[in-house]
C-alpha cells in the first residue's frame, strides 16, 4: 500500500501526495458513485447550520458532502472500507498511532466553492489524527481551480485534484485551504480518528 519512502515523507513533512492510489476499476466505480449522487441531488451542504450560523458556514466553506455508511451493502464501498482498514493498520504498525476509527464522505464543491484555511481537529474534539482525500476529476485542467494549498511550515505546497491521487496529512499539524472550483469538483475525503465512532469499525 504505503512504501517506506511514503512513510518518511509522512513523518517528516506531515504530508504525502501518491498518484494511482486504487486499482483503476475500484477508483472508476467509486468516481462514478460520486458523480451519481451529485446527478440525483443526494450531497447535503457541509458544516449546515440555520440562519446566521449557515451564513457564516458558507463563507468558510462551500461544498456538499454525503458520509459513507460502514453498513452499506454496495460491494464498491466495502471494497473501498476494506483498503481503509488496511491503510489504517499499516499507519498503526508504523507510527503507534492509535488510530481507532475512521469517517469518510465524498465531496462536491460547485463553481464558486472552496474552503477557506483551517485544520481538521475540531476545538472540543481531539479525534482526528490523519486526514485523507481521493481526488475524482479525470478532466481537471490548469484554471479549473479548487487546489488544496497546503501552509507547511514556510513553504506552500499546491495539490491539483487530479483523478485518482491521493493527499495525506496529519490532522492537527497541517494547515490546509481549498482554492475556489471554477468548475464542479468531487473527491472522497475522510480522517482516521484515535476514539472509536461507533460505526462499526476497527478497534
Ligand atoms: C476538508 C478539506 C481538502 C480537499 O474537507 O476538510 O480540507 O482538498 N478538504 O478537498
Ligand atoms: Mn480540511
Amino acid at each position: 500500500m504505503l512504501n517506506d519512502h511514503h512513510l518518511d515523507q509522512l513523518a517528516q513533512q506531515h504530508y504525502l501526495r501518491l498518484d494511482g492510489f486504487f486499482p483503476v476499476e475500484l477508483y472508476s466505480a467509486l468516481r462514478k458513485k460520486a458523480r451519481a449522487l451529485v446527478e440525483n441531488d443526494e450531497m447535503e451542504r457541509a458544516g449546515i447550520g440555520s440562519g446566521a450560523q449557515f451564513e457564516m458556514n458558507k463563507r468558510i466553506r462551500g461544498d456538499e458532502v454525503f458520509w459513507l455508511n460502514r453498513q452499506d451493502e454496495d460491494p464498491v464501498i466495502q471494497h473501498f472500507w476494506k483498503w481503509i482498514q488496511d491503510l489504517s493498520d499499516q499507519l498503526n504498525r508504523a507510527f503507534f498511532l492509535g488510530i481507532r476509527d475512521a469517517e469518510f464522505h465524498f465531496a462536491h464543491y460547485p463553481k464558486g466553492a472552496y474552503y477557506r484555511p483551517h485544520f481538521d481537529q475540531f476545538k472540543d474534539r481531539n479525534n482526528r489524527l490523519i486526514s485523507f482525500i481521493l481526488y475524482m476529476n479525470d478532466q481537471w485542467q490548469s484554471g479549473h481551480g479548487g487546489e488544496l494549498v497546503i501552509h507547511n511550515k514556510s513553504e506552500k505546497i499546491v495539490v491539483e485534484p487530479l483523478g485518482n491521487r491521493v493527499a495525506m496529512f496529519r490532522s492537527d499539524a497541517v494547515l490546509h485551504e481549498v482554492l475556489e472550483a471554477h468548475q464542479p469538483r468531487l473527491s472522497l475525503t475522510g480522517w482516521f480518528t484515535s476514539q472509536p465512532l461507533g460505526l462499526g469499525f476497527l478497534t
